[in-house]
């Protein structure tokens, strides 16, 4: 692990995998830096910094893509066999690059139910869901590649463009209760702005393999979504009993609820340094109406 990244120039070119909403805002966040930033897309487009890859597919990008990477981001969840997908497609191909660093966003999902408790890196994975085991063995991959690899592990992320607000205004909103639940969130921008504190510092920082990324204050989604509504002005609806609004959840969004941890970002923000930029809900949300207003 010794080769692991030097502070980020222009030099520096990054590959994203999944150009989704993290990737995406992480790339724009590189590119600010005068890095190349280059993301994946399972559909042809005309974008010149997007190249083209499905692992279910067998889209492979053209060797020309890898030409002078130095970093590479996978937010890519695992595919339905739960392999990784990156690695699956590309390992051999990876591991011929003189990479100075790989990120691989995961989720903190592999803790499973801490019953309300605050959970950390050292903490062993205990994942209850079947998407969080293939997460870990994805994870897993990862660190038996031998490649310079970090792993993010995140809680619900959201963002401008991805946020109870959206969710208010589209009338896709359920005001669910259910006593002692809380949820831990991040903010988009802590995810691309901690990544890139830990690259350009790494050279003074400890090197840490696992690493939660997640603001200070999990709460109740309530808490979240009345804040929402008092942002935009409107009537919170009558709140829903979990026990009452289950049957009407997909098995997925039923899944979320059986789960109930609090994500320390201790390791992160007071062994490593990091500030965030969102520490709370309140002070994310207000971000995220600047876009929708
Ligand atoms: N959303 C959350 O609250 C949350 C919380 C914790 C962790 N995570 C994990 O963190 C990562 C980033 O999250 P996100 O919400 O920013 O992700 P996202 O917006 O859903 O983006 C995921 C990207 O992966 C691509 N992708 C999926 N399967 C693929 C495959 N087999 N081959 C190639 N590309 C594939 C998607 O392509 P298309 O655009 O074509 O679909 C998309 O660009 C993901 O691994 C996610 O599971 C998410």
């Amino acid at each position: 692990m010794n080769n692991f990244a030097s502070p980020l120039t222009i030099k520096n070119k990054f590959l994203v995998f999944g150009g989704g909403f993290s990737g995406s805002y992480f790339a724009k966040s590189v590119r600010k830096l005068g890095c190349i930033a280059l993301t994946s897309s399972r559909s042809k487009n005309n974008d010149p910094n997007s190249f083209i890859f499905d692992s279910e597919n067998s889209l492979i990008p053209a060797d020309s893509i890898f030409t002078g990477v130095t970093h590479i981001l996978s937010c890519i969840p695992p595919d339905k066999s739960g392999k990784d997908p990156v690695l699956k497609s590309l390992k051999n191909k990876i591991k011929n690059l003189s990479l100075q660093w790989v990120g691989y966003l995961s989720t903190t999902g592999v803790y499973g139910n801490t019953y309300g408790n605050w959970v950390s890196e050292q903490n062993k994975p205990n994942p209850l869901q079947e998407r969080s085991q293939k997460r870990l063995n994805c994870e897993k991959e990862w660190i038996n590649s031998n490649l310079p690899v970090q792993i993010f592990r995140l809680p619900g992320i959201y963002g401008p463009g991805r946020s109870t607000l959206e969710a208010i205004k589209t009338k896709k909103i359920k005001v669910i209760h259910k006593d002692q639940q809380v949820f831990s969130r991040v903010h988009v921008a802590d995810i691309a702005n901690a990544i890139i504190y830990l690259i350009q510092n790494k050279n003074k920082l400890d090197f840490h393999q696992i690493i939660n990324i997640a603001d200070d204050e999990p709460c109740s989604q309530i808490e979240v979504i009345k804040y929402g509504y008092q942002l935009l002005g409107l009537n919170m609806p009558k709140k829903i009993l979990f026990e009452d609004a289950r049957k009407d959840l997909s098995p997925i969004a039923q899944s979320f609820w059986l789960e109930n941890r609090r994500v320390s970002n201790k390791l992160l923000c007071q062994k490593l340094g990091y500030k965030l930029l969102y520490k709370n809900y309140q002070l994310g949300l207000e971000n995220c109406l600047i876009k929708i207003t």
